[in-house]
């Protein structure tokens, strides 16, 4: 097991807004966490990478209590987290943004060779290399975030929406990116509100409503649900 949450409560200010969630993810596997706006998705996500420290419960990766690491000392383990919003340096081009990626996991490899795989998945962020990144349009922005992650080759890829307010075409070639990103082995914990994205892409779903986990099922038997509203 790659990533292991047992139990989790989390929350701000004494609120609670995650109550005893469990999930795992599996080496390579593609596994999507779906459920309406406020459910706690985020702040669940926040948790895993270390962003948030409240409340209790376990967070294991590859067997290590990482409860206490902070999202950089997560990033170097190859846990890698795209943030919902702000997951870009504004003020610094497209090349410096994905050169500060790879300087944040502080591992020594082949840059050249790791951005010719990014431009490759995403040729608009060569042709824009030395545009500055908070002049980018939003789906560009996008693919720069998700860039500047697969850049530093994660084991485990924390994405929060990665989908929100690109155009259908973006979606799909959203879509076909990370599956190949998984195809390639890397983990993936995708956080939507695409469900249709999300289920049609991931191995295994959970769905949360009001900070709990109340359904775990494969891609198979949610393919086959007439409708998942009575799940929202
Ligand atoms: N920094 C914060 N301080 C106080 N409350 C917060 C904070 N961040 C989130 N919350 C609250 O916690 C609850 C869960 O929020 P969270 O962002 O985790 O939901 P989400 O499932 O990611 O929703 P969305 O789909 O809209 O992104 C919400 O009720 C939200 O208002
Ligand atoms: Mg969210």
């Amino acid at each position: 097991m790659l990533l292991e949450v047992r139990n989790l409560d989390v929350g701000y200010q004494g609120k609670q807004v995650v109550f005893g969630a469990s999930l795992r993810v599996d080496a390579g596997e593609f596994v999507a966490l779906i459920g309406h706006n406020g459910a706690g998705k985020t702040t669940l996500l926040k948790t895993i990478c270390g962003y948030l420290k409240t409340g209790s419960g376990d967070v294991r990766y590859r067997g290590e209590d990482i409860r206490n690491l902070s999202p950089a000392v997560n990033v170097k383990k190859g846990l890698v987290f795209v943030h919902q919003e702000k997951s870009l340096f504004p003020n610094l081009s497209v090349l410096e943004n994905l050169q500060l990626a790879a300087y944040a996991i502080g591992k020594a490899y082949n840059l050249e060779q790791r951005l010719k795989e990014v431009y490759r998945i995403f040729p608009i962020l060569k042709d824009r290399e030395k545009q500055m990144a908070n002049t980018l349009s939003g789906g560009q922005q996008k693919q720069l975030a998700v860039g500047m992650a697969i850049l530093v080759e994660p084991q485990l890829l924390l994405l929060d929406e990665p989908s929100l307010g690109l155009s259908p075409n973006l979606v799909k070639d959203l879509g076909n990116v990370l599956k190949e990103i998984s195809n390639m082995g890397t983990a993936i914990l995708l956080v939507e509100q695409n469900v249709k994205m999300a289920i049609s892409l991931a191995q295994r779903i959970y769905v949360m409503r009001t900070g709990q986990i109340i359904l775990e099922d494969t891609h198979e038997n949610m393919m086959k649900r007439e409708s998942l509203w009575d799940l929202f």
